[in-house]
C-alpha cells in the first residue's frame, strides 16, 4: 500500500530530476557563451508568471501521476524506473558531445548524418538533426543519448507525461470488454527507445504489445531496455507510421507520443489516416504531443524558443494545425483532449 513515506520519496525524485535538469542548462547555455557565442540563439524572456505557471502545471501533473499510481491504473513501482546507471554513465557523454553540435549549428548544416545509411529507406522529412542532434535519429550513439536529452528538455517530466495517457486509454478499453483487459493488441507507433511501451508494459501486462519505429539503433534500444523487464519483450519492428505492415483492424489500441511535432503536415495527417485503418471498430487512439497556443497561449513563449532553439522544421506547422481535424476527418470520434504540463492528449475512437 502506497504510504506518504513513498510519496514524499516521489516527490523528492522528481524534484531531483528537476534541479539535475535545471542545472545542466544552465551550464550548457553558459558554456555555449564562452565556447561558442556566435551560436546562441536569441530567445524570449520567460517572464516570472509564466515560470509560476509551469511550476504550478508540473506540481499537478506529479500530483496526477502519482495518484494514477495509488489508483493502480499502473504499479507505484513504475514511478520510480527508469535506466538510472546508463543515464548516469552515459551523462558525460552529453558534453563530449556539445562541440560537434556546435559545429554543426555554426555550419547551418542539419542534414549531418551517418554517412553508411541508406538514405532510400527514410522519407526526406526524416533525414536531419531534430534538436540537433548528432547522426539524427541514425545511430547507437544518438540512440544512447536521446532519453538523457528529453529528461532534461522536460525536467524531468517526460515519463509522468507519457503516463497521462495510460489512464483514459485503459479506461475506455475496459469499458468496451465488461472490465476484462486480456489480450489487447496495442500498437506503440514511432517507440523511440521504447519508453511508452514501458509504461504500457506495467499498466497492461496481459495486453500484446509492438511498438514500430523507422530507427533501428533507436529499436535497438529499446529493445535491450524491454527485456530488463521480467515480462513478455513487445514486438518492435522497423516501419514509417504511414504506412505500418498490418493488416486493417488488427489493433485494440494505438499510443503515438512526441512524433506529431515531428512530421511535416502530410505526414501527420497519413500518419492519423493509418492508425485509424489499424485499429479495429471500437479501437482507441492516444495521441500525446506538445502543447499548442489555442490550448496554451501562457506558454506561447515557450514554444516559440523551443522552436528557435532546435532543430525542429515541423514544430511551426505542428503548433498551429487542427489535430482535432485531422483526427474526425481520418473517421476517428474524439474522446477527450487535455493538458498535462507541456503535452497535450488527444484520445479518439474508432466507432463501431
Ligand atoms: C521525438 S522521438 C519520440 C520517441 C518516443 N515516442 C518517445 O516518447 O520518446 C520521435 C521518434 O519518431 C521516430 N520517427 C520519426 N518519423 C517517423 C516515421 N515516419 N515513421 C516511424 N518513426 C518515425 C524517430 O525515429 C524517433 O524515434
Amino acid at each position: 500500500m502506497p504510504n506518504l513515506l513513498t510519496k514524499l520519496a516521489y516527490q523528492t525524485l522528481q524534484k531531483g530530476r528537476g534541479a539535475l535538469s535545471l542545472a545542466h542548462k544552465e551550464m550548457n547555455i553558459r558554456l555555449l557563451k564562452t565556447m561558442a557565442p556566435d551560436v546562441v540563439v536569441k530567445t524570449l524572456p520567460l517572464e516570472p508568471e509564466v515560470i509560476k505557471a509551469l511550476q504550478k502545471s508540473m506540481d499537478a501533473l506529479l500530483e496526477q501521476d502519482w495518484q494514477d499510481g495509488v489508483d493502480g491504473v499502473y504499479p507505484v513501482e513504475l514511478l520510480f524506473r527508469a535506466p538510472w546507471k546508463d543515464w548516469a554513465l552515459r551523462y558525460p557523454l552529453l558534453w563530449l558531445d556539445a562541440p560537434a553540435v556546435w559545429d554543426r549549428l555554426r555550419r547551418r548544416d542539419f542534414q549531418d548524418l551517418p554517412k553508411a545509411i541508406n538514405r532510400q529507406h527514410y522519407p526526406a522529412y526524416y533525414l536531419r538533426n531534430f534538436h540537433n542532434q548528432t547522426d539524427g535519429y541514425l545511430s547507437n550513439h544518438s540512440a544512447a543519448l536521446y532519453d538523457l536529452q528529453v529528461e532534461i528538455l522536460f525536467n524531468g517530466g517526460a515519463d509522468a507525461m507519457r503516463r497521462r495517457l495510460l489512464r483514459p486509454l485503459k479506461e475506455a478499453l475496459t469499458k468496451q470488454q465488461a472490465g476484462q483487459l486480456q489480450r489487447l493488441r496495442i500498437l506503440d507507433l514511432a517507440t523511440g527507445t521504447g519508453r511508452t511501451l514501458q509504461q504500457l508494459r506495467s499498466a497492461l501486462p496481459q495486453a500484446q504489445l509492438v511498438g514500430c519505429d523507422l530507427s533501428e539503433a533507436y529499436l535497438r534500444q529499446a529493445g535491450r531496455w524491454l527485456a530488463e523487464q521480467p515480462a513478455e519483450v513487445p514486438q518492435l519492428l522497423q516501419a514509417n507510421v504511414e504506412d505500418v505492415p498490418f493488416v486493417n483492424g488488427w489493433f485494440d489500441g494505438i499510443t503515438c507520443v512526441f512524433l506529431l511535432h515531428e512530421l511535416p503536415r502530410s505526414a501527420r495527417v497519413n500518419c492519423i489516416n493509418e492508425a485509424c485503418r489499424l485499429l479495429r471498430p471500437g479501437g482507441v487512439l492516444a495521441i500525446l504531443d506538445s502543447i499548442q497556443p489555442k490550448d496554451s497561449p501562457e506558454f506561447s513563449a515557450l514554444s516559440e524558443n523551443f522552436r528557435r532553439i532546435y532543430h525542429e522544421p515541423f514544430y511551426g506547422n505542428y503548433i498551429h494545425d487542427n489535430i482535432e481535424a485531422h483526427i474526425e476527418a481520418a473517421g476517428l470520434v474524439l474522446i477527450t483532449a487535455e493538458t498535462h504540463f507541456v503535452s497535450r492528449l488527444w484520445l479518439a475512437q474508432r466507432p463501431v
